[in-house]
């Protein structure tokens, strides 16, 4: 493609560091609809001539047949997919191929591709997200009412509603989807036409070849068109957010499996078993997706170091660019996958769930929120008049309903047997009717509203 300058072919080692094919083959579709929206502008714009525009339009749309069919060739001499689809289109139509490449460089045209490449990626994404939603959702629906302990610090804490629980990462998706949706609005501007950085003198029409390819607009500097890769950036930052959710409800998978909590069990299609343990059944896929978080992480990380040092315009490290992308869409859809698989299907044990959510004095906020209530005592007081109460019941080794009345009296007069029995799990959760808190009342209503949501999106 250079050959005019130079004497000589690269060094083997070159050759494979250089080249990208192995990796950037993934953007064939949109290099070929890049190229063909390229050719046509071309041609309405009198660049080539009008049969040449047809000739080289043929030939992309044979190739593009080819790769659907066969796969794309790896040559590394042909260094990238950019170079792959133009030499194959020179065996199939000749002396036109070589005007395809007027007025455009790989400069723009790799950051076309990467873009329309990264767009439908969020659309992806967005499709995973939205189905571990649904999956969340129905399983929140059937739990609306049961009642497991609710944690801070990992020590029991209140009350809730396992649907509440569930609930929570329904929002964390939904805001997910939010950050995606986000990212695609901004990438959504199109590169082609800045060519190897400054423009073209050929009387262009960026805007045709922008609408064609479904951009909203072209981008308004050159220069910018062919250096940033932020848009790359918000999806790894994006990636590892969602990552990092996922990996909290991995987490909590790993954690309600094992026997002392013993809140779940995961059905055999998503455990494992040991070759040596007979009796063991390991939650192995939620720990592969909090594993996995790492490397979305990482590829964040990776990207911005690849950029942030970079001047304007162009330099090969942003070759890299598509390898770490590629890599966090790939572990992001399969964690996805994983995880929405694993929530349907998870056999929650309510019963363990009920009986542990009483444990560790978790209603004593609702006793201190009775003597506020009933008794007029200040919350501070109160807070202190239960924590004795608590005291004592650990001393005696009793719940805090079985607190005798005269212990309880001898702490304040307003602890009364009718106080203490009214100290259940199921009033503590069912007086949580706050917006957004753990009544189940509360927590219909959130699901219904999360379901409309999902309907409209
Ligand atoms: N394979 C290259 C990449 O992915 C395409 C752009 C090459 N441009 C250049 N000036 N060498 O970045």
């Amino acid at each position: 493609m250079w050959g005019g300058r130079f004497g000589g072919g690269p060094a083997a080692i070159m050759q494979e560091i250089n080249a990208s094919i192995p990796v950037d083959k993934r953007l064939w579709e949109e290099d070929i609809a890049a190229s063909r929206a390229h050719a046509a502008m071309l041609g309405a714009c009198g660049i080539i001539g009008a049969e040449d525009a047809v000739q080289i339009d043929r030939g992309l749309a044979q190739i593009a047949d080819e790769f659907a069919k066969d796969g794309v060739p790896v040559d590394l001499a042909l260094e990238d997919i950019h170079m792959t689809v133009e030499s194959r289109l020179k065996e199939l139509v000749g002396e036109p191929a070589g005007r395809l490449h007027t007025a455009r460089s790989r400069n723009d045209q790799v950051a076309t591709d990467f873009r329309l490449w990264t767009r439908t990626a969020c659309d992806r994404i967005d499709a995973g997200l939205k189905a571990l939603q649904a999956a969340l959702l129905a399983r929140a629906e059937e739990h609306a009412d049961s009642i497991m302990p609710g944690f801070t610090h990992l020590q029991v804490a209140q009350p809730v509603t396992l649907g509440h629980h569930l609930l929570a990462y329904v929002e964390m998706a939904r805001r997910d989807r939010g950050r995606f949706a986000d990212a695609r609005r901004r990438l959504n501007e199109s590169p082609l036409g800045a060519a190897a950085l400054a423009g073209t003198g050929f009387a262009i029409d960026r805007n045709a070849t922008a609408a064609v390819l479904g951009f909203d607009r072209p981008m308004a500097n050159s220069i910018d068109a062919v250096s940033d890769r932020d848009f790359a950036l918000e999806f790894c930052a994006a990636a590892s957010i969602a990552a990092i959710h996922l990996s909290r409800i991995a987490e909590e998978i790993v954690i309600w499996a094992s026997q002392p909590f013993g809140f779940v069990s995961l059905p055999d299609a998503w455990s494992t078993g040991s070759s040596i343990m007979p009796q063991k059944r390991n939650p192995d896929a939620a720990e592969l997706v909090r594993g996995r978080a790492g490397l979305l992480l990482g590829a964040f990380q990776r990207l911005a170091v690849i950029v942030k040092g970079l001047p304007l315009t162009y330099s090969k490290d942003l070759q890299d660019d598509k390898e770490t992308l590629f890599g966090a869409f790939d572990a992001l859809a399969l964690s996805l996958a994983a995880m929405t698989g694993m929530v349907e299907t998870l056999a929650f044990r309510t019963d363990r769930m009920r009986a542990l959510a009483a444990s560790g004095y978790s209603t004593a906020t609702d006793l201190a929120d009775w003597l506020v209530r009933e008794a007029g005592v200040p919350f501070r007081e109160a807070h202190h008049v239960v924590g004795a109460c608590v005291k004592r019941a650990e001393e005696l080794g009793v719940e805090l309903s079985a607190l005798p009345a005269s212990d309880a009296a001898a702490i304040h007069a307003a602890v009364t047997p009718e106080a203490l029995a009214a100290l259940t799990v199921e009033a503590s959760v069912a007086s949580r009717t706050s917006y957004g808190g753990t009544a189940p009342e509360r927590v219909r209503e959130a699901i219904a509203a999360a379901r409309a949501a999902l309907e409209g999106q």
